[in-house]
């Protein structure tokens, strides 16, 4: 397994399946910095994108600024990348994991500690992936 900033190029995929867990309402840099760096190769072939977050649609919150991720971003990273697909898939915070200073920004962001992500939900998503790219 490469960390993202280790990935220069994506010569001999076929297909890209590329997310991040959003961290005060963005995603994160290294993961952000891949679809920049490899926006033209990631267009030449089918991408998917998916963003992990505990924390749902933009609450328009004025003390939650951070919330979600905007729609104006994932609509940024879908044309860096020519995604055919974002999707958002319910992560998961385990306070035990968390240092002092995480855990006054997940209080910050009101975001929920817990499981929520669905295998159900990551699975169906996976298995349609598949079927697309089999059938082409
Ligand atoms: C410091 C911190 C800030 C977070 N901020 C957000 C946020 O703004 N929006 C959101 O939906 N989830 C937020 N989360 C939840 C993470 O996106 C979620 O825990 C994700 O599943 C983490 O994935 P990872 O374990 O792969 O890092 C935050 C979590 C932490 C620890």
């Amino acid at each position: 397994m490469l960390a993202p900033d280790a990935v220069t190029s994506l010569e001999g995929y076929g297909a890209a399946i590329l997310g991040s867990a959003i961290y005060m309402g963005e995603w994160m840099d290294d993961a952000r910095a891949l679809v920049d760096r490899l926006g033209p190769e990631l267009a030449k072939r089918p991408v998917w994108l998916f963003s992990s977050g505990v924390l749902g649609a933009p609450s328009g919150a004025e003390d939650a600024p951070y919330a979600a991720l905007e729609d104006e971003a994932i609509a940024d990273l879908v044309a860096a990348s020519g995604a055919r697909e974002h999707r958002f898939l319910a992560g998961r915070i385990d306070a035990r994991g968390l240092g002092l200073g995480e855990k006054t920004l997940v209080a910050a962001v009101r975001a929920p500690e817990g499981d929520f992500r669905s295998w159900a939900e990551i699975r169906d998503w996976a298995t349609a992936i598949a079927a697309a790219l089999t059938s082409e």
